[in-house]
């Protein structure tokens, strides 16, 4: 957690550390990715078969090299709201007896040559978790509960053998599923009301848990701070349900509440502060699961449900059409605001248990595939230090700094949180190191900072930022880039402007 103190302009700024004080512990899976059937990125992104740069399987080696640099813990798959028309029996089985169907989400042709068995493949080849999203468009709970028996089960029965006899003996073990996405979305097929949805996904859940009680299921919410996410978690945010495994109060039917949004603006300090918003949803969606226990009275010994971001990021889609494949080309402003949003999942490491950034690759993605090799936007770079370091405990901190006070996007962030300037977390890593990321997002002002609480004589040094707020990457130039240097600790440090900074010492 951080606390913010606002200065003038003309002041000093200071960042204060408090290594000893561990506020909560960072679960690995808000470095979660995402891959849905749309635009480029399973086909042509992580499976391009032919091309040289793929493997026997058709998978692109590149990709799985870079997402295993990134070290992504668990990957939502095949939607999206690609999922509303998705019927997983197409994609499994011989390829050439699989079905081509219309697909309503992005209006093209599936051909399912990609399908569950490849996903679960895949996701070994990479080292991560699969996390699978259920359709709740055109689905039924039947074949929901076929996919769950199909890859988790190992008893005598008929969709065990199905996977049996498309070759996989083991049960894949999938832990994490949705249920449904979007479903409150006017472009969704099969679009529910909140009341039709809550009484749909509680019974799922149900039929589900009976099956395998072992999965963490996840509600479909919208933006955390809507009337649907009060709704629906106040009706099925319940544990005294028969299947549960008794009268163990430990137990929940919903595990996880699920919330997406997505930020961006034409001018710099509106885009970069526009996860600020993100982040207040994080604190009213916390609030409203508090709500929904306290109502349903739910005993302290369930676990409180966890929020699970599974698609976040940078993306305008007038700027960037689905239709079109929704291929951003990101800025250094976009890459400060995606620093911005992983410093909230910081910072709000208590209530946020997983996060995914939508996409992996090809799709509003840091990660772009040409023929013959990868781009790394913008917006790679700070995701990179992050999942290299930001790991641990997120621990106290506080900034005292001035403030963006223009236009906000959306405009209620003005009311609702502050937009500082430094926008900053810190954690106490596993290994020990204390390691502090701040973005100044002040495009024309360098900030001379005195760092207290900093106990070092040897700081590593990782600067990401280029010549101004605008400049891109692509496969001709990379313009933003990882700039590594030490410092010895002394005196203040200065975060220059436009950029994004990793610090990062031994503690004491
Ligand atoms: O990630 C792109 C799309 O954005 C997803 O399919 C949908 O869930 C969201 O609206």
């Amino acid at each position: 957690m951080a606390t913010f103190t606002r200065i003038d302009e003309g002041e000093s700024p200071s960042i204060t550390i408090h290594p000893a004080n561990k506020i909560a512990k960072i679960d690995d899976n808000i470095y979660g990715g995402f891959t849905e059937h749309m635009g480029r990125c399973i086909y042509g992104g992580i499976y391009d078969p032919g091309n040289p740069l793929s493997d026997e399987n058709g998978f692109r080696k590149d990709v799985i090299g870079a997402l295993k640099e990134l070290n992504v813990p668990v990957v939502r798959y095949p939607g999206g709201n690609f999922v509303a028309t998705y019927h997983w029996l197409d994609g499994v089985g011989p390829k050439e007896n699989r079905p081509s169907r219309p697909e309503l989400a992005w209006i093209g042709t599936e051909t399912n040559e990609f399908g569950t068995d490849e996903f679960m493949k895949w996701c070994e080849a990479v080292g991560t978790e699969p996390y699978l999203c259920l359709n709740f468009g055109t689905g039924t709970l039947d074949e929901a509960l076929g996919w769950l028996e199909y890859c988790n089960s190992d008893r005598n029965t008929y969709y065990v053998n199905l996977r049996r006899k498309n070759g996989r003996e083991k049960p894949y073990n999938v832990k994490y599923w949705a249920l449904g996405n979007e479903c409150w979305g006017d472009w969704q097929v099969a679009q529910l009301t909140k009341e039709d949805y809550a009484k749909k996904a509680y019974q799922w859940a149900k039929a589900l848990k009976l099956l395998d009680p072992s999965i963490t299921l996840i509600l479909c919410g919208a933006t955390g701070h809507s009337s649907w996410d009060y709704y629906v978690l106040k009706e099925c945010v319940r544990w005294d349900v028969h299947g549960l495994g008794g009268d163990s109060a430990t137990k929940s039917l919903i595990d996880m509440h699920s919330i997406h949004v997505y930020t961006a603006d034409k001018e710099h300090l509106a885009n970069a502060t526009a996860p600020r918003g993100a982040e207040r949803a994080i604190q009213m969606t916390s609030a409203l699961i508090d709500l929904a226990r306290i109502e349903n009275k739910v005993p302290v010994s369930v676990p409180k449900q966890k929020i699970c971001f599974d698609e976040w990021n940078v993306w305008d889609p007038m700027r960037a059409p689905g239709e079109q494949g929704a291929e951003e080309k990101y800025t250094l402003s976009d890459a400060l605001a995606v620093a911005v949003w992983l410093n909230a999942f910081i910072r709000q490491a208590k209530d946020v248990g997983m996060a995914n950034i939508a996409q992996s690759v090809n799709v509003i993605s840091p990660l772009m595939t040409t023929k013959d090799g990868l781009v790394k936007q913008t917006i790679w770079w700070p995701l990179l230090l992050f999942t290299k370091y930001m790991r641990g405990h997120t621990i106290a901190l506080n900034v005292k700094s001035s403030e963006y006070t223009g236009r906000t996007n959306p405009a209620w962030i003005r009311a609702a949180i502050e937009t500082p300037l430094l926008d900053c977390s810190a954690t106490l890593a596993d290994d020990g190191f204390v390691n502090l990321a701040v973005a100044n997002l002040n495009e024309e002002k360098d900030f001379e900072v005195a760092l207290d609480g900093l106990q070092a004589d040897k700081v590593e040094v990782f600067i990401v930022s280029g010549d101004n707020v605008s400049v891109t990457n692509t496969a001709e130039e990379q313009k933003v880039g990882i700039r590594e240097s030490s410092w010895d600790g002394k005196g203040a440090f200065t975060f220059a402007r436009h950029s994004f900074t990793l610090l990062r010492w031994k503690g004491a």
